[in-house]
């Protein structure tokens, strides 16, 4: 039973050097979404679109988990799968901190995604020179990432935790993309509790119950402690 949902976005890994997306200097400042993060774009430039991701999955490589992701890990070990990670990012720091029960709605760099049989194998290489499915050995293989305009992942479990939840804490995301930006929305609406730990007050459509502004580094372990000091 999910007690704590914590939804995460890209401003919780901008403190370990993995850029966000809408702040400035952002990885949508120099990309046109529609180039690179559309089924579209793919199919008009797959060169191009292969090698954004292949550089994306090669700086998150070199990157390790901050203070943030390290904080949730020590919240699962914790309170165990009372816990769910709901996260945006495409980037494996969570997993690398230690946190288990966490879902990707984005999908994932460090996974392909076979357009043609559909297999989702773990990756770690680049795509670009267009490797063969280790399941069907087509040279048909993708970033297993959701592009605007696709379905996200695991919809069904994240609204079933999220209205069933107690605590909905939503940290380093702006709010700007749905479906995950109405979920504070959802766990107000079912009761529960909704904190926001982030830079600056995001775009959310209802007030957070306890909004907090200040570095994802500073503010996930404070509240971490908070939590397990209470539960
Ligand atoms: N600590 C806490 N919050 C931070 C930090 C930090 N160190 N740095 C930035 N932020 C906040 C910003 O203020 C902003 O509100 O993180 C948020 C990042 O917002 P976005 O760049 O819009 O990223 P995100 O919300 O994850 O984007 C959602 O949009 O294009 C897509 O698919 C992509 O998953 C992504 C989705």
């Amino acid at each position: 039973m999910t007690r704590i949902v914590v939804l995460t976005g890209a401003g919780i890994s901008a403190e370990s050097g993995v850029p966000t997306f809408r702040d400035a200097g952002g990885l949508w400042e120099g990309h046109r979404i529609e180039d690179v993060a559309t089924p579209e774009g793919f199919e008009r430039d797959p060169d191009t679109v292969h090698r954004f991701y292949d550089a994306r999955r090669r700086a998150v490589a070199n990157v390790i988990p901050n203070a943030a992701h390290r904080a949730l890990a020590r919240l699962e070990s914790g309170i165990g799968p009372e816990l769910l990670v709901v996260t945006q990012n495409v980037d494996d720091l969570h997993e690398r901190a230690g946190s288990s029960n966490v879902l990707h709605m984005h999908g994932e760099l460090r996974r392909a995604l076979c357009t043609w049989c559909g297999a989702r194998p773990a990756w770690e290489d680049d795509l670009a020179d267009r490797p063969p499915c280790p399941e069907c050995g087509e040279r048909m293989l993708r970033p297993d990432v959701v592009w605007f305009g696709e379905m996200p992942y695991h919809l069904d479990r994240i609204e079933q935790a999220v209205v069933s939840c107690e605590v909905f804490a939503s940290i380093g995301t702006s709010g700007a993309v749905y479906p995950a930006a109405g979920y504070v929305a959802l766990a107000a609406a079912f009761g529960a509790r909704t904190v926001e730990l982030n830079l600056e007050p995001s775009d959310a459509i209802v007030p957070f119950d306890d909004a907090r502004a200040g570095a994802a580094t500073e503010l996930v372990p404070a509240w971490v402690n908070e939590v397990l000091a209470g539960s």
